[in-house]
């Protein structure tokens, strides 16, 4: 029973929160963003958290660029499969310092269940759906941590500092956003 339970909590998070990849282009602004206004250091103690890290192109970036612990969490095994042949094939490449990708820590498992406690900066690319079910999970961060929601805003979070900041991302086409807050209690 139990067993059956948890394939179908699998089955329903993947509805609900489908793989759709952060552009990179915009994983550039949404971290200098980070360095000019919240605070994010290169070769500090700081930890970053990708809730949902799909294929951990968000995970490897935030390791290589900054030198801090960066961990990713996902649900689904594909994609871990592939975060974990990326990791292998730069591991082989040999171009980055070992110390350098021994900061990327990648694991399957369910965001849901994940204590927050120790992350400086906590990354969601979610759906404004699901964001009900995130408050319990939100509230398990320490107080000052920063949590960037990219393409949504995140609505009724007490604990947050509402509007913290918004920044835009533009191109010919359309705008989009990413939001950063800081956990205030
Ligand atoms: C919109 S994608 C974002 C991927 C990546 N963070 C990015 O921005 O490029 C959301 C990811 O969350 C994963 N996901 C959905 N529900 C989850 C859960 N309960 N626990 C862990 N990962 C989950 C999905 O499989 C998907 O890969």
């Amino acid at each position: 029973m139990k067993k059956k339970q948890k394939i179908f909590e699998k089955f329903h998070s993947q509805l609900d929160l489908p793989f759709l990849e952060t552009d990179n282009e915009l994983l550039e602004e949404i971290f200098q963003t980070l360095e000019a206004k919240f605070g994010l250091k290169t070769n500090s103690n700081q930890k970053f958290v990708d809730l949902g890290a799909g294929n951990g192109n968000i995970v490897i970036y935030t390791a290589l660029n900054y030198n801090i612990k960066s961990y990713g969490i996902e649900i689904v095994h594909n994609l871990i499969n592939e975060a974990k042949i990326k990791i292998k094939s730069l591991k082989k490449e040999g171009i980055y310092n070992k110390s350098l990708l021994k900061k990327i820590k990648i694991k399957l498992g369910d965001f849901y269940l994940l204590n927050l406690k120790d992350y400086d900066f906590i990354y969601i690319y979610s759906l404004p759906s699901m964001q009900k079910f995130l408050q319990h999970v939100f509230i398990t961060a320490k107080k000052g941590a920063i949590i960037i929601s990219h393409k949504y805003q995140l609505e009724g979070f007490k604990y947050l500092l509402k509007d913290e900041y918004r920044l835009a991302h533009k191109n010919d086409k359309q705008e989009i956003y990413s939001f950063f807050y800081k956990k205030i209690s």
